[in-house]
């Protein structure tokens, strides 16, 4: 356990060490999901000419992230504690154009052989009371090691571009603020979510009115 000396944080050399093992699986972890999301998105921009994946962004949380969340949760700043209670040290973020998208994305993924999908939080259907809205899969993934194997967890977000813009705008004002943003912030917050469903909406009838018109002169 890491301990502290006034203001200092001491690892032992042994605990770095781990540590630096728990970020390097993360890391292959995204490099193992991140190459299966590229196949996906290009075979599927192969047959149908169109890309379900806007853009593909990935992190690993940091380690400051990382202890933060673990004192939040009352438990030890450890490695072990770091695998089993934070479930998005490997995190992907996935924007989409349709809402439609998200659910054919999840669908590929869901039947992909090698990946165990452990839980599925659909905030698309049933938003936050924020505005939030994102669908998240919490995925286990096998990396295979110079002498083993290890199944890892991935966190994947999938959203619109238009979600994903009022999730960056929500997140800096709720840091901004520290959790605690005034209430026409909130509001007009909760507003702006109302207008990117709107949008979403529309942008889902412009696209089908599009495709209808597509197939008529491909006949
Ligand atoms: P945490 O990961 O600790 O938040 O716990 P949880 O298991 O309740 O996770 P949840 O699936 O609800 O959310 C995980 C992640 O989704 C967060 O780390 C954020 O990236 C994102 N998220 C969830 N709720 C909100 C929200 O209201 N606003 C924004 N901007 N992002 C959110
Ligand atoms: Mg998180």
């Amino acid at each position: 356990m890491i301990k502290k000396e006034g203001n200092n944080v001491q690892p032992s050399v042994n605990e770095l060490k781990e540590w630096r093992n728990v970020m390097l699986l993360h890391r292959f972890a995204l490099e193992e999901v991140n190459t299966k999301l590229k196949i996906l998105n290009e075979e599927f921009q192969f047959i149908h000419d169109y890309n379900p994946m806007e853009h593909i962004k990935s992190r690993v949380k940091s380690f400051e992230s990382i202890g933060a969340k673990l004192e939040k949760k009352g438990l030890d700043i450890t490695p072990e504690n770091a695998r089993e209670h934070v479930h998005d040290i490997a995190g992907i973020r996935i924007s989409c154009s349709f809402v439609s998208d998200i659910f054919k994305i999840q669908e590929m993924l869901e039947s992909q052989s090698d990946l165990k999908i452990l839980r599925v939080k659909d905030y698309v259907n049933q938003p936050k009371p924020s505005g939030y809205r994102s669908l998240h899969l919490l995925c286990e993934v096998p990396i295979f090691l110079t002498n083993r194997s290890e199944r890892m967890v991935v966190e994947i977000q999938i959203r619109t571009v238009a979600m994903d813009f009022w999730a960056s705008l929500e997140h800096k004002i709720y840091y901004k603020y520290q959790h605690e943003a005034p209430k026409h912030l909130t509001d007009e917050l909760k507003e702006a979510a109302l207008i990117v469903r709107q949008l979403d909406d529309k942008m889902r009838n412009l696209n089908e009115e599009i495709n209808r018109y597509k197939n008529e002169q491909d006949q």
